[in-house]
């Protein structure tokens, strides 16, 4: 982070003696970023650092990315997925590229070691649960929509509470009976931060117009050392590979460090969406980056304010990124498609934007409840067997389909400004909020992958099934000759 602080006991000066109360030394270990030129922390451990007792190597974490040479949208629905192991080795590596990877997580039991990721920085979105992550650094306490950010190195333990009650629109205990959550994490050794335009270049401080600043940010407290002797595992992830560490002492000995290093959390819903008079760009929900990607948040927020705004967003070729969204809340359970939980694909190679019908439905509107995180990627992102056994193989066909049906048959009045047309026949748009999912659907698509529109898609291959023939029985053409009403 960019900002210094201070946690436990902590010696007046650097590099000097700093002593337990049984007179002994603590140990004084810097805790350096980029060759000690970078964001660094200096801690103080009970113990020396650098005593383990035997290591061994347990298994490959190195993801095997398939269909690398395949440029598809895709549709991953992931509410399916059964818990699985604990919350390191329980995660499920979806996308990735060399640059970051994006798992989910549904743990099906609690981690009973210590885990450092000794090769990245790890975001993880928590969306079901709540717990205790114990780091070397202090106590985060968690809860839904939290991102939790770890930087590469710290040594923590993720625990989650058992959850005993299922709240209207959360899983069931059985299908999440800890948590659920979403890990982006790098790849190629970058850090996760906010991005530097949000900040001043001399001295770090949050700018005005950032969606967050340092009060919306949660750092670790006490309790924070722990002295217990034994064996302690700690598992570290490095060079691709789970390593098992033993410790004779607990991990978590630090009494009081200091610095600009450190893992801390930020709550989506703290983020204060930009808002503007006609669409902002995706740039405005962007929340943290890392070297070769970006993390977005899409909150609940008002919509374009102009008479004629077109309230979702524009057709759009993002030509240097891949995008990938985990949607969140915001209705999507009533519609056939997207869902809680839905992840969506969608590559730089074509583009993409509202669903058939969208545009002129979402114009009375003047808020979004949609949530969803967004990493765009400025590589191409690769899928894995897990994300190509929940993909929707239709989803690409999902935007097939009359964009304007009711204009087009002449039953649709083009208003002058956005002022809410009553009785349009347009089926109204789900949720208190009015609009939820749909100004998300320059990435979700139509959301309609399974309908009589989409009967096309199939998994690489898409041939139109009637060649020369438009794939919407021609209503198309034959409404574009009859006249428009005009407005009343
Ligand atoms: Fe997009």
């Amino acid at each position: 982070m960019p900002f210094y602080t201070r946690l436990g006991q902590i010696p007046k000066k650097r590099h000097t003696q700093f002593r337990r109360p049984d007179g002994l030394l603590y140990s004084e270990e810097l805790f350096g970023t980029e060759g000690f030129s970078g964001p660094s922390s200096t801690m103080y451990h009970i113990h020396p650092p650098t005593q383990v007792y035997g290591w061994k190597t347990l298994y490959s974490t190195k993801a095997e990315y398939l269909e690398q040479d395949v440029m598809r949208m895709r549709h991953v629905k992931s509410a399916g997925m059964r818990p699985k192991g604990d919350p390191v080795d329980g995660r499920v590596v979806l996308f990735g590229n060399a640059d970051c990877e994006m798992a989910l997580c549904t743990p099906a039991k609690p981690m009973p070691y210590f885990y450092k990721n000794g090769q990245g920085d790890e975001c993880l979105f928590i969306h079901f649960g709540t717990g205790t992550c114990s780091t070397m650094m202090g106590t985060l306490k968690f809860g839904p929509k939290d991102y939790i950010v770890i930087p590469k190195g710290v040594i923590y333990k993720l625990e989650f509470d058992r959850r005993t009650v299922a709240a209207a629109g959360e899983p069931t205990i059985e299908a999440v009976p800890y948590g659920k959550f979403l890990i982006v994490e790098t790849a190629n050794g970058s850090h996760i931060g906010p991005p530097p335009r949000y900040v001043s270049k001399d001295h770090g401080q949050f700018l005005e117009h950032a969606p967050y600043c340092e009060r919306d940010l949660r750092l670790p407290q006490l309790p924070l050392a722990y002295d217990e002797g034994g064996a302690h595992e700690v598992r570290v992830k490095a060079r691709n590979r789970m390593h098992s560490y033993t410790y004779h002492y607990h991990p978590l000995d630090i009494v009081g460090w200091d610095g600009c290093y450190y893992p801390y959390i930020f709550n989506i819903e703290d983020f204060a969406p930009i808002t503007g008079k006609l669409h902002m760009p995706p740039p405005i929900h962007q929340t943290f980056e890392a070297h070769n990607f970006v993390i977005c948040s899409f909150c609940p927020r008002m919509l374009d304010y102009h008479p004629q705004a077109i309230k979702v967003p524009y057709n759009h070729s993002n030509i240097d990124s891949d995008e990938v969204l985990y949607y969140v809340e915001g209705n999507f359970g009533s519609r056939k498609g997207i869902e809680v939980a839905s992840l969506t694909a969608h590559p730089q190679g074509i583009p993409h934007g509202p669903h058939p019908g969208t545009i002129e439905a979402s114009l009375p509107h003047e808020r979004t409840g949609e949530m969803a995180v967004m990493c765009d990627t400025f590589r191409p992102l690769f899928p894995t067997k897990a994300a190509l056994d929940l993909d929707d193989h239709k989803y690409p066909a999902s935007w097939e389909g009359e964009h304007f049906p009711r204009l087009t048959a002449g039953e649709l009045t083009i208003p002058a400004t956005s002022r809410y047309v009553q009785n349009t026949g347009i089926p109204d748009l789900p949720g208190k909020h009015g609009l939820n999912s749909d100004s998300l659907n320059d990435h979700a698509g139509n959301g309609q992958a399974g309908s009589e529109q989409a009967k096309t898609g199939t998994a690489n291959t898409w041939a139109p099934q009637e060649s020369g023939k438009p794939p919407f029985n021609g209503k198309h053409a034959k409404a574009k000759a009859k006249p428009l009403k005009p407005r009343r």
